[in-house]
């Protein structure tokens, strides 16, 4: 039998329980940096050093935390359903919990390229782009033909070059399922107006969400707690 679509956006929230800080909870990474000077193309140009070590230090915590429940459970759900993972996270425990098809919008902490632009559309062609897991860049570092590198992130202003593939997979899901994000970032607050009007919608959160929609169901919970309210509703709907 052909196995159900699951699309599954994330935000912050659903890697906290790792001891990731999300973005705009209390004493999140914005009350502690000023976001024009870390994740801007401005703050790039006017002081690398303090964007490089911004991106050192979240790379080496990344280092240092793990995958938690959710993540795990949302692996899971590959064992009964056709899954795909659109995160605006950039750190790599979807893919550690064994998440096999992920799309980072937001780009990934681990991965670096040259800082000019090679095309208009993307800012930079992918063939640039290569891993350099939990170390550090910083001033000087640059590609072979000797262009400094950048972290391989999408920030504010920039292109997101994955939302039309991003907007395919949330068109042609039958579940659509959104964990820890504030969808107050565009345009991935909007990915789940594009979900056909007869799929469901769930939102695992433990604050309220700002959006109104028939087909939402809010589990407000923390991810941990909602994935396995989750599945329990879905496995249920399978009987
Ligand atoms: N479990 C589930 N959700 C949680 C948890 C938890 N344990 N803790 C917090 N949350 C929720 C918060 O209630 C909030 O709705 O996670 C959400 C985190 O929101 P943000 O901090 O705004 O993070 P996010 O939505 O991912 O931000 C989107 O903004 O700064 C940019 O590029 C950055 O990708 C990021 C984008």
């Amino acid at each position: 039998m052909k196995k159900q679509k699951i699309a599954v956006l994330t935000g912050a929230g659903v890697s906290a329980e790792s001891g990731i800080s999300t973005f705009r909870d209390a004493n999140g990474l914005w009350d502690n940096y000023n976001v024009e000077d870390v994740a801007t193309l401005e703050g790039w140009n006017r002081n690398p050093a303090l964007v490089l070590d911004f991106y050192n230090q979240r790379r080496r915590q990344l280092a240092t935390v793990k995958p938690n429940a959710a993540h795990l459970a949302i692996a899971s759900l590959e064992d009964n359903y056709d899954v795909t993972v659109i995160t605006q996270n950039i750190d790599n425990l979807h893919e550690r919990a064994g998440s096999t098809r992920i799309i980072h919008l937001h780009g990934e902490l681990t991965k670096v390229r040259p800082e000019n632009r090679y095309n208009e559309r993307n800012g930079f062609s992918e063939d640039m782009v290569f891993d350099i897991g939990y170390g550090d860049i910083n001033l000087g570092d640059t590609s072979v033909d000797g262009i400094q590198l950048r972290p391989h992130i999408v920030w504010f202003g920039e292109a997101v070059p994955k939302i039309e593939q991003a907007i395919d997979v949330v068109e042609a899901a039958d579940i659509l399922l959104i964990v820890g994000t504030s969808l107050q970032v565009y345009p991935a607050a909007g990915l789940y107006a594009y979900a056909k009007a007869s799929t469901p919608i769930y939102i695992i959160d433990p604050k309220d969400v700002p959006v109104r929609d028939g087909r939402i169901t809010h589990i407000k919970s923390v991810a941990t707690v909602g994935m396995e309210k989750f599945i329990e509703i879905i496995s249920k709907k399978d009987e």
